[in-house]
């Protein structure tokens, strides 16, 4: 993982770091995307020590330019940055593998958030919602059991579940790693062969999903992550990120009991 700690704090930065391309600074203060931000400068919309710049190579120092978007100063740092990305299958959930395997850091703007990291886990055949920040506190605050934070699953299962067999899943069915916490569970549809399981927990064991499923003696063949706490895949189609809004970074903080 690159990790937060990996970055030299700002006082420390070099001058190898700085001057940076006027387009990384932007993004990486969360003005905007880095396509966004070039698209600022070359409508004349950024001033650099009150000197319009629209030419896309130019390079700027946090520490003692002045920016500005607008009219208004770019703070330099200040606020961490938190996306969605809508995970493909066939990725793994790293920042770096050293097989070489796809990995979902090949998906998010690592360039412009170097800190940037994956809140939690898919694996690597399960596809949708995977949060990142680069705020460890709220990355941590998260995956902390006690926040209960929920997680809703859709699981095409082999064959068609029983009532039993759906009441065991949501009441705690025993796995390797002992009995799993009440779950909602509904059974969404069926076909001939399979059913579609909508499934909440409040755990994040190792392939929890995948292996209630397979306790109940129905394999799982496809599973998407379709929520994460107050984070849904609204807006974000598969293989593609977006930032978070303001409200919904305002509702992760209230799930770790920060300002509701
Ligand atoms: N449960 C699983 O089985 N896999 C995941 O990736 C997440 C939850």
């Amino acid at each position: 993982m690159d990790s937060v700690h990996s970055e030299p704090e700002e006082s420390q930065q070099s001058a190898a770091v700085y001057p940076m391309r006027l387009q990384k600074f932007l993004a990486r203060a969360g003005i905007a995307s880095r396509r966004g931000a070039e698209n600022l400068m070359t409508a004349g919309r950024v001033k650099v020590n009150g000197e319009v710049v629209a030419e896309l190579g130019s390079k700027v120092d946090p520490l003692s330019d002045s920016v500005e978007v607008d009219g208004m100063l770019v703070e330099w740092g200040a606020d961490p940055v938190s996306l969605i990305l809508n995970k493909p299958a066939g990725y793994v959930t790293t920042m770096n593998d050293p097989q070489g395997r796809p990995c979902v850091a090949e998906l998010v703007p690592t360039e412009e958030h170097p800190g940037l990291y994956p809140v939690g886990r898919l694996d690597r055949a399960t596809r949708g919602l995977l949060l990142f920040t680069t705020d460890g506190e709220l990355g941590h605050g998260l995956l902390h059991p006690s926040h209960h934070v929920h997680k809703t699953y859709l699981a095409r299962v082999e064959g068609l579940p029983t009532e039993s067999d759906i009441k065991q899943l949501a009441e705690g069915i025993e796995l390797d790693d002992g009995i799993t916490a009440p779950a909602d569970v509904v059974l969404k549809d069926s076909d001939v062969e399979t059913s579609l399981l909508q499934m909440t927990i409040h755990e994040g064991r190792y392939r929890q999903v995948r292996r209630m499923c397979r306790a109940i003696h129905h394999e799982c063949i496809d599973l998407q992550r379709i929520s994460f706490g107050p984070l849904t895949l609204e807006n974000v189609v598969e293989g593609q990120w977006r930032y978070l809004t303001e409200k919904e970074t305002e509702a992760l903080q209230c799930a770790v009991g920060k300002q509701c």
